[in-house]
């Protein structure tokens, strides 16, 4: 494996054969099987006998023919070529990288479980629908919510749901209202869930503190606000110190408060969203709880919501009957589905396993060690790569390297490539666009000192280098797989149709 242990930091080896890894198709020879089935008298009827003939293919589907043998080392070599937050550090800021619980996933697994259609009726899936009833309620618990909406599948729908929420609320009052808030740190998504909920978006400023600059706030206030899309700590990881008093200039012009938990695992079980004054609340369960993101994996992103606005929720939702029983409730003025079925079922199971096994005493633990390691981390770097802000901070340290582009060149770019040559997966870089040369390092509560001191190390490895040979990292990384590649030009030439070989 190309990557090092933490702690060990030995210099990749070569993988052997890894720049020249064949796709399936090259290795494919005319009538190899990974295996076949023996031949019986069992009659096998044509395909056409079970769908309609006009829906059957007319040509061979182009498979590769190879043996199993090579079909399973491809891919386990291909594997190789990643990283992983199963080989090493992952501190990708914003996004909550951590290891996920094994447990979680063997929960997941339980065939009683995985292998439900969720078409199935109530009657025969009432420890489905309990899972659902006590994810529900352990999540309103977390967030100081009243009800909740377990649909949503990732951050972003969750948000376009939130903005739902708070477009069916204002329009049942006959005000529709026109405007949401947001500050100029907020991640991405929240200016483009507000955009497709039909909103404009108004930017605020933010402080030289990294915090929402209230006299701003105040000024962009209005009767045609329909509410502020914050996340506390905010993507600069600071604490929004004057939350309470944000919320209630917000709920004095008839506003309401849209919280982005993406940020949920630095404040669990220490503070509320709804204690905070926040009225809808998306979690990404992927992040806070126990799911391994990334890639495009599936996510979750339930929307927990106060008592005034717990009517409009998607529907349907599970529920406790007068008899015990669990069934699927519609609320009145549900704004509708949001998802095909009820969410991305599994992954809910798991973030419901990793509360359970955590227990309440065990998720403050979860926020605690995620600040703790932030700060340890903001600390042990910071004569190298000092804060962008400096102050305590939650979850994730925002850092700079102005210092080093100023000295030598050496961007957040170079910094972020070269250590994934030293075995650590690159910091989030550039983001969030209000600071220089970002280098956001979310080191996670699932990291140990030993882990976090060997990542410092490296930093300090690459510092000296930026001074005795700046080149070296403008041409990392060397040893990975994959080479510096060309940022936009995925983005700009996009391929999504077949290559000329017809593959
Ligand atoms: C602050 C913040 N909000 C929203 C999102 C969107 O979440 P998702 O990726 O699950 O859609 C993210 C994702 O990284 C985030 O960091």
């Amino acid at each position: 494996m190309a990557y090092a242990a933490p702690g060990s930091r030995a210099k990749s080896a070569p993988l052997m054969g890894r720049d020249t890894e064949p796709t399936i198709f090259e290795m494919s020879v005319e009538g190899r099987r990974a295996y076949q089935l023996r031949t019986t008298d069992i009659e096998v009827k044509p395909m056409g006998a079970y769908l309609p003939v006009e829906h059957l293919a007319t040509q061979p589907v182009k498979l590769a023919s190879v043996s199993e043998r090579d079909l399973v080392a491809h891919f386990t070599r291909l594997s190789h070529r990643q990283f992983a937050v199963d080989l090493g550090m992952y501190p990708l800021g914003s996004c909550t990288m951590k290891y996920n619980p094994k447990f979680c996933d063997t929960v997941a697994n339980e065939p009683g479980l995985a292998k439900v259609h969720p078409g199935t009726p109530a009657h025969l899936t009432q420890g489905w629908l309990e899972i659902f009833v006590d994810l529900e309620n352990r999540l309103c618990e977390i967030t100081g919510m009243a009800a909740a909406t377990l649909q949503p599948a990732a951050g972003a729908a969750g948000e376009l749901t939130g903005l739902l929420l708070m477009r069916a609320y204002h329009e049942a009052r006959g005000d529709a209202r026109r405007r949401v808030i947001i500050p100029d740190s907020a991640h991405g998504t929240n200016p483009a869930s507000v955009t497709l909920g039909g909103y404009e978006v108004t930017t605020i400023p933010s402080d030289e503190r990294g915090l929402v600059d209230v006299e701003a706030l105040k000024g962009a206030l209005g009767p045609d606000v329909a509410g502020i899309m914050l996340t506390n700590p905010n993507t600069v990881g600071l604490f929004e110190e004057e939350i309470v008093e944000i919320a209630g200039l917000v709920h004095e012009v008839g506003g309401l408060l849209y919280y982005d938990g993406a940020n949920l695992n630095a404040i669990l079980g220490v503070v509320r969203p709804g204690d905070m004054g926040f009225d809808i609340v998306h979690m990404n369960l992927h992040k806070t709880f126990a799911t391994p993101h990334g890639g495009g994996g599936p996510g979750a992103g339930p929307v927990a919501v106060a008592a005034h606005l717990a009517e409009y929720l998607p529907g349907p939702r599970a529920q406790r009957a007068a008899d015990g029983s669990f069934e699927w409730v519609t609320p009145h003025s549900s704004i509708g589905r949001v998802h095909g079925w009820h969410g991305n079922a599994l992954v809910l199971a798991r973030a419901l396993a990793y509360i359970e096994v955590h227990g309440g005493e065990g998720l403050t633990a979860v926020a605690h060690h995620a600040v703790l390691n932030a700060n340890w981390l903001k600390q042990r770097v910071a004569a190298i790569l000092p804060a962008a802000y400096d102050r305590p901070c939650m979850h994730e340290a925002v850092l700079t390297a102005t210092s080093w582009k100023k000295a030598n060149d050496v961007r957040a770019l170079d910094v972020a490539k070269r250590l994934m040559e030293e075995g650590f997966h690159a910091p989030t870089v550039y983001f969030p666009l209000i600071v220089d040369e970002a280098l956001m390092f979310e080191p996670t509560e699932t990291e140990s000192l030993q882990s976090l001191e060997s990542l410092a190390q490296a930093l300090e490895i690459i510092h000296a280098e930026a001074q005795s040979d700046p080149q070296s990292l403008h041409d990392a990384p060397r040893t990975t797989p994959v080479r510096r590649v060309d940022e936009a030009r995925a983005a700009r030439q996009l391929m999504a149709t077949e290559d000329a070989a017809g593959r």
